[in-house]
């Protein structure tokens, strides 16, 4: 098979290509705004493209060249701090990308199997009502959550009207080895293990904690997040439809800290800050719908946490199982 994975040198996208790469021809696109090139399995014959998904010409020559039979779109500006601060940015990359890869699509890929596009739980925003199914109320607070779901609706249009096979896949908060904890708006798990593994090596850092931590969210290792990638890019069924993507299982921040702190043996020096705008307070999903394809996953949080950990403190790296 020859997959495109847009975004592949980031977080999850790295961790797809990496697992992909040993059956199947994969062909990358990555800005590296935040990938990375060496997140690549070096002993995998992976074509690696940098470039913008917002760059047409680069976008509509790659699309027209080359026949894929699955297409992973998850090049994204992935931080919803970021969108608020920058949504004109933002909104090239988390939307017109999109829209553009879709026309692409429908003009030059006739045997693609599946476009499979992973949009957010942020789309459920701040209606109080849980654990959120795909049929929930969608109220999306910030630039990041609009385009997210306007770009869900484009995925699924494109399917009922031109018959593109396509499915939508809407991430809960993902952790896991390769999360770059660089920037301040990086995946919390990231930032927090960041903080951990400084201490341990007796360089100071500080957690800062935004709101009072009582804020929970259902996170899901990423090992998990392949499987239902794998599961929803191959069952007829999924065509047209949105998948919930978590373990049915939220945290408090709180918590978190508390379970890393056990597994680690030592105290995280926490600075508590104002909550960040547009910040969701719960969040938590209802996996059943995934469910009825076979998924099932596998990490509770300790479990996940353990594993990661591993992964960031083992000198040859962990390989999942
Ligand atoms: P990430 O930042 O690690 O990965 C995104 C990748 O896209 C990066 O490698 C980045 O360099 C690349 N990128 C950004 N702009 C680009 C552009 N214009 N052209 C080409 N590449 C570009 O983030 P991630 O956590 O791996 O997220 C992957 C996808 O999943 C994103 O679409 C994100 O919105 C979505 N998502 C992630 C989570 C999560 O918890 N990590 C949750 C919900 C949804
Ligand atoms: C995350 C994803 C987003 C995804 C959404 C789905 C990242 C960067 N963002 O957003 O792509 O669509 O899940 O639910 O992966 N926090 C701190 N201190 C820090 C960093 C964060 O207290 O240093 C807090 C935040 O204020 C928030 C919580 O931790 O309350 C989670 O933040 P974050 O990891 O950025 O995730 P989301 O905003 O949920």
């Amino acid at each position: 098979m020859t997959i495109l994975v847009t975004g592949g040198a980031g977080f999850i996208g790295s961790n797809l290509v990496n697992f992909l790469a040993s059956e199947n021809q994969v062909v990358v696109i990555d800005d590296l705004s935040m990938g990375k090139i060496e997140n690549l399995d070096k002993s995998f014959n992976i074509e690696f493209i940098k470039g913008s998904v917002t760059d047409n010409i680069l976008m509509k020559k790659l699309l027209k060249e080359k026949h894929f039979d699955y297409i992973f779109h998850l090049a994204a500006i992935a931080s919803v701090a970021d969108s608020v601060e920058n949504p004109i940015k933002t909104h090239k990359v988390n939307f017109d990308s999109v829209f553009l890869l879709l026309e692409l699509i429908r003009k030059y890929q006739k045997s693609l199997q599946r476009l499979v596009f992973s949009s957010s739980a942020a789309v459920y925003g701040d209606e109080v009502s849980l654990p959120k199914k795909e049929k929930s109320v969608i109220r999306p607070l910030t630039a990041y959550a609009i385009d997210k779901f306007a770009a869900e609706r484009f995925v699924l249009m494109y399917s009922n009207l031109y018959k593109v096979p396509t499915s939508v896949v809407r991430f809960f908060n993902v952790y896991g080895p390769k999360q770059n904890p660089s920037s301040p708006y990086s995946g919390v798990i990231s930032i927090m293990m960041d903080c951990f593994l400084k201490i341990q090596t007796n360089i100071e850092a500080k957690f800062t904690l935004f709101g009072n931590g009582k804020q929970s969210r259902d996170f899901v290792f990423v090992e998990d997040v392949l499987k239902a990638l794998m599961l929803v890019s191959k069952s007829n069924s999924a065509i047209g439809e949105v998948y919930n993507v978590g373990t049915g299982h939220a945290v408090t921040l709180l918590d978190l800290i508390s379970i890393i702190e056990k597994t680690l043996g030592f105290k995280l020096p926490v600075i508590y800050e104002d909550l960040r705008l547009g910040d969701i307070s719960e969040s938590l999903a209802d996996i059943s719908k995934l469910q009825t394809l076979g998924y099932k996953p596998a990490n509770t949080i300790s479990r996940g946490i353990d594993k990661y950990i591993k992964y960031l403190t083992s000198s040859n790296g962990y390989i999942f199982e």
